[in-house]
């Protein structure tokens, strides 16, 4: 694994080979000089997830951190979305007014989708960016956060799966979710927000110009050129290879972490824990910086 170095003041910690790293000597309670962005910003672009430790922030901070990037995503369902801050998207099994859920609350199944792999607002036109977790209220067990590195995942496809790649298509379909667990069904306007699109499954970065693979299988109902059945098998294999512990960093979490990640090259899932604890997680969702490139 590369060594620890030192960027702008902020001392920056590799923590496993294929991505990820720790960041430290930063308050994002307070406004970043345009130097130290830059460092933050290029170390996001070289390690794809970073991790913050002990940042004590407000939604407010955290949202103001966020909008150094671009714009913030607002979702489209009232259900996830806090009611104090729209730019806050709730994932967690505790309500908005601090009562843990059911289990079996359809909020709470479509928060557990999160344990399967995953790029965050595939299913947007313009897809995330990237996306800012805070811990709140962490669980001692379960609850890690797994990312993996697309880039490497495309680079080291087998010739079998990168030529089925090829050129194609895939669709991302936010509907999806209904047929995979038992959340509440959509309402006419959150469908017709967020109608199915389809992206190249081949995408080039717009700032490293590395191309990865991109899928996002809790959205991804068909392929071009593939019977639906087929497709959702070669997006389980695609998935599986992408979830072989080379790709993998697994961040187990601390209160007051922030963790950032790259939509553009990675995918997330977290792993279960015990729903009768309550976990609390803010995130916000930068807003991406065009339709996605086919490479
Ligand atoms: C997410 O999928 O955005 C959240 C992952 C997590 O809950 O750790």
């Amino acid at each position: 694994m590369m060594a620890p170095y030192e960027r702008e003041g902020l001392a920056i910690e590799p923590l496993h080979d294929a991505l990820g790293a720790r960041v430290r000597g930063l308050d994002l309670a307070q406004a970043l000089t345009p130097a130290v962005f830059n460092a933050v910003h290029q170390a996001w672009m070289d390690h794809l997830v970073l991790v913050f430790p002990e940042q004590r922030v407000s939604d407010a901070q955290h949202i103001a951190f966020a909008r150094m990037f671009g714009d913030l995503e607002r979702h489209h369902q009232d259900i996830i979305k806090s009611s104090r801050e729209p730019e806050i998207f709730r994932v967690s099994n505790v309500d908005d007014d601090g009562k843990l859920m059911a289990p079996d609350h359809p909020t709470v199944s479509q928060v557990r989708l999160a344990q399967r792999w995953h790029t965050d607002s595939s299913y947007r036109t313009v897809p995330s960016m990237g996306s800012i977790l805070h811990g709140l209220e962490i669980t001692e067990e379960g609850g890690e956060t797994c990312f993996t590195n697309m880039y490497a995942v495309y680079d080291a496809l087998p010739d079998r799966l990168r030529d089925k790649v090829g050129d194609r298509k895939l669709r991302h379909d936010f509907e999806y979710l209904t047929t995979l667990a038992p959340i509440k069904p959509l309402t006419d306007e959150e469908r017709a927000a967020m109608p199915p699109v389809w992206q190249p499954m081949r995408r080039r970065h717009p700032v490293t110009g590395r191309a990865s693979l991109y899928i996002s299988p809790i959205y991804n109902d068909a392929i071009e050129g593939l019977e639906d059945d087929e497709a959702v098998a070669f997006v389980g294999e695609l998935t599986e290879f992408a979830a072989r512990p080379e790709f993998v960093y697994r961040h187990r979490w601390e209160a007051d972490d922030i963790v950032m990640w790259d939509n553009r090259c990675t995918m997330h899932r977290v792993t279960p824990y015990d729903l009768d604890k309550r976990r609390v997680m803010h995130r916000t969702t930068i807003v991406g910086d065009g339709p996605v490139i086919a490479a």
